[in-house]
């Protein structure tokens, strides 16, 4: 393979968060989800369950999950939720709704601190939904990481009957962008990278640490 067209891949992945009409076909589908399946995870665990929906009646309702949540937030705190739009997550081809089990961590044996055990499941999860975004990106269709906070965790796993064994972690849509996103701006690898021991002159001010402009 030329690296190349990987690097490629992984420069012009995107958050996608407006979506035109189009089908991810069914073969686009099981290359993404092919890509979930090769990703590494400790010790070999899997821990990823994917549901995946293309029903428009629960993509309505997943919207108007997270649409119902944003207003509460919008209500406690003006200022942050300002402007901020959250309609994008019901309104695509695909849904991929990303849980994990957690009782793979039991598989940790030599890893016995519980934060060290959750490090594992949650990395190992995270390359898998990072897996599924550049496969998609690699077919030119757009996906972005959606969070699941604790306010609308419930709603969701009643919507897609996950057992409460399962940690319901993530959403991911997958669709056609109605336009592709300009890049947002990234930190020079310079900055973020110490040679043979940490440079502490690099190490960033506490004023230095807030959100990145949006582009
Ligand atoms: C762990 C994680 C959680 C994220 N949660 C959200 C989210 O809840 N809503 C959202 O719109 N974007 C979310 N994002 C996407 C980021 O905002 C996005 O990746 C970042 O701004 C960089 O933009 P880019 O992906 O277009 O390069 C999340 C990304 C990650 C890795």
């Amino acid at each position: 393979m030329d690296p190349k067209n990987l690097l490629e891949v992984i420069q012009t992945r995107r958050s996608v968060r407006v979506y035109k009409r189009g089908k991810v076909t069914d073969q686009q589908l099981e290359t993404i989800l092919e890509a979930a399946r090769w990703a590494p995870s400790g010790a070999n665990t899997q821990p990823w369950e994917l549901v995946v929906t293309r029903d428009r009646e629960k993509m309505r309702r997943i919207r108007q999950i997270y649409d119902n949540e944003w207003r509460e937030r919008k209500r406690e705190d003006p200022i942050n939720y300002k402007g901020l739009k959250k309609d994008y997550v019901g309104d695509v081809s695909v849904i991929v709704l990303v849980c994990g089990d957690a009782r793979t961590k039991q598989v940790y044996l030599t890893t016995r601190q519980p934060a060290d055990r959750e490090k594992l499941f949650q990395a190992s999860i995270a390359n898998a939904v990072q897996q599924m975004m550049l496969a998609a990106a690699s077919m030119n269709l757009g996906t972005v990481w959606v969070s699941v906070r604790e306010e609308v965790e419930p709603e969701l796993r009643e919507l897609f009957k996950v057992p409460t064994s399962l940690r319901l972690l993530w959403v991911v849509p997958i669709g056609h962008a109605r336009s592709w996103p300009a890049a947002k701006p990234r930190r020079n690898p310079a900055a973020f990278t110490h040679l043979e021991v940490y440079d502490s002159r690099k190490l960033r001010k506490e004023s230095e640490i807030r959100a990145w402009p949006k582009s």
